[in-house]
């Protein structure tokens, strides 16, 4: 008896996106690394946070795909990209991924809705509200550098940022303390 209650298309689909969850895990940890590099304790502590966050999305959709009567496949993670070649750079490059991020999760909507697969649809909606969540917490850190001169800023200026930012809560929480339900 087949208990897979996801079809075919609509596993791959999962699965792609389970992936790419994985994907912007590397990312948010390369440019981690490279914030601490320059010294951006601050800033590699929020991204090192963040791609702990992006572990957990990858988490959650392998749960459901698990749930759902199919299997999850892991495959390799492709490369991150290169460096930010400096602080302005690096918050537009996540942004960048935040976005394409969305639009990936939305072809994910689209399908669950052409197939009428509702209950798909239904977990889908988390990741639509997380996304829109996420790409304001962005939008907020390129107006800040914005604010600070952008790609000129100022040492002094990124030094106050920086520490902003390593003391500031924000949406993310600390590694320990994220679960799949609430990352
Ligand atoms: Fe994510
Ligand atoms: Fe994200």
């Amino acid at each position: 008896m087949n208990t897979n209650r996801l079809s075919e298309k609509m596993a791959k689909a999962l699965n792609d996106q389970m992936t790419k969850e994985a994907h912007a895990a590397q990312i948010y940890l390369s440019y981690a690394t490279w914030a601490d590099d320059q010294g951006y304790d601050g800033i590699a502590n929020f991204l090192y946070r963040h791609a702990n966050e992006e572990r957990n999305h990858m988490m959650k959709f392998l749960e459901y795909i698990q749930e759902r009567g199919a299997r999850a496949h892991i495959t390799a993670i492709p490369a991150p990209d290169s460096d930010p070649t400096n602080v302005n750079d690096c918050f537009e490059k996540v942004f960048k991924q935040e976005v394409a991020n969305t639009e990936a999760i939305y072809k994910v909507v689209e399908l669950s809705f052409e197939q009428k697969d509702w209950a798909t649809w239904n977990f889908m909606q988390w990741f639509v509200k997380e996304q829109a969540e996420e790409e304001t917490l962005a939008m907020n850190l390129l107006d800040k550098i914005k604010i600070a001169g952008g790609a000129n800023a100022k040492d002094s200026v990124l030094y106050s940022l920086d520490r902003d930012l390593g003391n500031t809560p924000d949406d993310a929480k600390l590694a320990q303390d994220a679960t799949t339900d609430n990352p």
